[in-house]
């Protein structure tokens, strides 16, 4: 049952320090060796790998995007992510060498499940990241790594999302240790990174009275807009759709370097918009956002920034400041998340929706 919360959802959100640690649980020995026994993929098989495909919908799909920056940094093996509801119609290029790698939670997704079986047709191998033990997804797979976040109950994924994200960088972790291009040491000092979030991710839920309190103020919101960089621009994709499956307000994500491109038409006087900021290990891209917020402040937008603890830089161009705990950029999304996931829950609450079934929405989407 919700445990005495009033959603699912907020059960779900609290139970992500958790969903984390378990994840990861078990998977490594100290010295940074990881083992992962449900793989049923030979290490002569990974090695042969040189390009991955990541398929998957919905917030498993931004996963994916964030997957793809921490496979193609640690492993060096060429990286695609792509919709699954787009990927058999396109004559994808897939052989024995391609590892086609699905994201789902619930396991059943029919989009997903149909672009398994085109990519095992065209001998491609699949490897899935799934949460539910025995689902279809899994069943038809080559090899399976599973997401240990338990049951998630309400529409939106949360806790799903976390612990996906761990589990597609335990898989990059892994392949690299195989291909040899990561050592034992690194290995061991990147875990031990990915342990210490459940603590921050704790922290963000501690933290949550003032995102809770700007729902409040920014309920009657026509639009919201979120904005990132590198594995933020994820977290900003993942930060509107849960606005619009849970408030039904209109939200969108962007790349914050596309801005003048086009979306900074869309910015007026007093429009929100979420900017999440890089770690300041990152200077080149930290600089540069900082820049679009100060431009889309000058435009009239309320920002609200997301920034890591000590990043000054932000500060006189912030009209809220949620702050993050310091991590390495690639482990951001899964600290930076939790706030806009309490953020859409609360305030679909305050407009009055049921949050764990918004309406149209299903939790497995078994038809195509
Ligand atoms: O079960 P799956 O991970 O395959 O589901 C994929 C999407 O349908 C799912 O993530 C959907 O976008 C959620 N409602 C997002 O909160």
């Amino acid at each position: 049952e919700k445990g005495g919360y009033e959603w699912f959802m907020l059960k779900e959100i609290a139970e992500q320090p958790r969903a984390v640690a378990d994840t990861l649980l078990g998977r490594h020995s100290i010295d940074g060796h990881l083992q992962l026994d449900e793989m049923r993929l030979s290490d002569d098989e990974l090695r042969d790998v040189d390009k991955v495909i990541i398929v998957a919908a919905g917030t498993s799909y931004y996963a994916g995007m964030t997957a793809k920056y921490a496979i193609e940094h640690w492993t060096r093996i060429h990286c695609e992510v792509e919709l699954a509801s787009e990927f058999r119609y396109r004559d994808p290029i897939l052989d024995r060498s391609t590892l086609v790698v699905t994201i789902s939670q619930s396991g059943e997704t029919m989009d997903t499940l149909m672009a398994i079986r085109y990519a095992r047709q065209q001998r491609a191998r699949v490897l899935s990241i799934c949460n539910t033990n025995g689902s279809t997804i899994p069943r038809e797979s080559d090899a399976v790594i599973y997401t240990h976040a338990g049951p998630e109950v309400a529409v939106a994924s949360t806790k799903g999302f976390l612990a996906q994200v761990v589990a597609c960088y335990l898989l990059a972790l892994y392949m690299a240790q195989v291909k040899g291009v990561k050592y034992g040491d690194e290995i061991a000092s990147l875990i031990a990174e990915l342990e210490k979030t459940p603590a921050g991710i704790q922290r963000m839920l501690d933290e949550g009275d003032q995102v809770r309190k700007l729902a409040a103020q920014l309920a009657g919101s026509r639009s919201i807009l979120f904005l990132g960089r590198h594995v933020g621009y994820p977290v900003a994709l993942e930060g509107a759709l849960k606005l619009k499956e849970l408030a039904y307000i209109h939200a969108e994500g962007f790349a914050a370097g596309e801005l003048k491109h086009g979306p900074i038409a869309l910015i007026e006087e007093g429009v929100p918009v979420f900017i999440v900021v890089p770690p300041k290990a990152r200077d080149q891209l930290q600089e540069k956002i900082v820049s679009n917020i100060q431009e889309i402040r000058a435009r009239g937008a309320r920002t609200i920034v997301l920034a890591e603890d000590g990043d000054m830089d932000v500060v006189p161009f912030a009209d809220h400041l949620i702050r993050l705990p310091k991590v390495p950029t690639l482990l951001q999304p899964l600290v930076a998340t939790v706030p806009l996931q309490i953020f859409a829950c609360e305030l679909a609450s305050q407009l009055g929706h049921d949050v764990d079934q918004p309406r149209n929405l299903a939790k497995s989407v078994t038809v195509e």
